[in-house]
């Protein structure tokens, strides 16, 4: 038989550096099918532990990035018309939950909510997906979990996902990891020396205190990792870390000058 889900299988160890007991929680839930729900900034780590835990589980990961423009039918599937007539094509949802595969639907917020209903069924002891076009009740695979991710950061009232989404859920809570362990990421990740990491991470700290005292959000460990690779690339820690880090989160000039200064502490 065809394998369907080939792609989706993670063959290599996706590299992954734990912070606290996340894992050994997660694969508790996996055991228990329990839908999870990752919470935290972006850029900190959540679609890499993801990918990680489904390498290790040995299961398929069916990863959905998810926009407002995104309907119902995409995650459930659609007729399409080809030469022979109409067929019936499976969305990534449904595939994930007829052959048995970890779905996650990234940035679930971004859906809208007539969209992120659609996993109700899936999310309860009912574990089934009605596909109401196609008239199939489509029973989950044995293996299938439902993972989301989701910044409680950017919540509006407007974007927000309904206490009856929440509710469905056993939730791990993600955030940029302590100094020694990020310091490890970012010299792994981006080709530096634990040296240069540390600065990277130190220079973080300090935009990280001033998230809510004019920055947004603050420097993510993805940023630090771009950062890192441009220096591993040679190009001058200044330049890096202002492109990198600085530029890209504040277009405010003092905010920038404020950052620019702490990049210089540390390098
Ligand atoms: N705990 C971690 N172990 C390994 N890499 C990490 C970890 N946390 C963050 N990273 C690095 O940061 C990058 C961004 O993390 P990602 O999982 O994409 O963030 P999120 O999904 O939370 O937005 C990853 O590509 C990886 O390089
Ligand atoms: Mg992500």
């Amino acid at each position: 038989m065809q394998d369907e889900l080939r792609e989706y299988r993670v063959t290599a160890e996706p590299y992954y550096q734990p912070v606290a007991d996340e894992v050994e929680l997660y694969e508790a839930a996996y055991a228990a099918r329990m839908p999870m729900m990752l919470k935290g900034p972006t850029g900190c780590g959540k679609t890499r532990f993801v990918e990680h835990m489904a390498w290790k589980l040995g299961k398929p990961l069916v990863t959905v990035a998810c926009n407002e423009d995104m309907t119902a039918s995409d995650l459930l599937g659609r007729y399409l018309l080809d030469a022979e007539g109409t067929r019936w094509q499976d969305g990534p949802l449904t595939m994930a939950a007829r052959l048995g595969a970890i779905c996650y639907l990234d940035e679930i917020v971004e859906a809208r909510q007539d969209t992120t209903v659609v996993i109700h069924p899936l999310t309860d002891n009912r574990r089934v997906l009605p596909l109401e076009k196609k008239g199939e009740m489509v029973k989950a695979h044995p293996d299938f979990q439902v993972v989301i991710s989701y910044n409680p950061g950017y919540q509006s009232l407007m974007k927000d996902l309904k206490q009856s989404t929440k509710q469905r859920f056993g939730a791990l809570d993600f955030d940029y990891p302590d100094h020694a362990t990020e310091t490890r990421i970012v010299a792994h990740e981006g080709g530096v020396g634990e040296d240069v990491a540390d600065k990277l991470v130190s220079v973080a700290e300090r935009a990280r205190n001033l998230k809510g005292h004019g920055l947004d959000e603050g420097i993510s460990t993805r940023m630090l990792v771009y950062a890192a690779t441009l220096i591993g690339k040679n190009v001058a820690p200044l330049a890096a870390c202002r492109m990198a880090l600085v530029r890209p989160i504040t277009d405010d000039p003092d905010m920038r000058d404020a950052l620019d200064s702490a990049v210089t502490t540390f390098f």
